[in-house]
């Protein structure tokens, strides 16, 4: 599973996932263990529209976090400036790490789509890079 990520700067978490049979499933993320960062924020989005909705877009200077798909799915892309590659998102107990300098965008939500990420920091404008060629630029994956 490991071979799945092409790109840098990401990689993939494996929560332990309780399978109650009819009663549901229970994932466990721990900060430091499965989460290789202390968490400070969690955070998760939902009410998408499969037809439009398109979020990311961007890449952080520091920040650390890594996304799931608790429920439904997703096609998440991502690009260190000279790879990218998309990744289907489906299984709720599988993370995508985005760290530094990966940009990184999530769209094609199926109806019921939540996302949750959990990051290593509070929010701050300042650590995004919003726009794509500044990104290239510092990723120095441009010719
Ligand atoms: P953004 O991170 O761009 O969302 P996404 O990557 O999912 O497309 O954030 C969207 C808006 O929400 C933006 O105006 C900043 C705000 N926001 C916060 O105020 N706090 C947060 O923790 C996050 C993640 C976003």
């Amino acid at each position: 599973m490991t071979d799945l990520i092409k790109v840098k700067n990401s990689g993939i978490v494996t929560l332990p996932r309780i399978i109650d049979d009819r009663d549901g499933a229970l994932c466990i993320m721990n900060s430091l263990q499965e989460i290789p960062f202390e968490i400070k924020r969690v955070y998760y989005i939902n009410n998408l529209d499969p037809k439009s909705s398109l979020r990311g877009k961007h890449a952080h200077r520091k920040l650390r976090q890594v996304i799931f798909c608790i429920n439904g799915c997703f096609t998440l892309t991502l690009d260190d400036g000279k790879t990218q590659q998309e990744i289907l998102m489906r299984e709720d107990n599988v993370g995508i790490i985005l760290d530094p300098m990966l940009w990184h965008t999530m769209k094609d939500f199926s109806s019921g789509c939540v996302l949750l990420i959990a990051a290593s920091d509070y929010y701050n404008e300042a650590d995004y890079i919003r726009d794509y060629d500044e990104f290239i630029k510092l990723a120095g994956g441009g010719l």
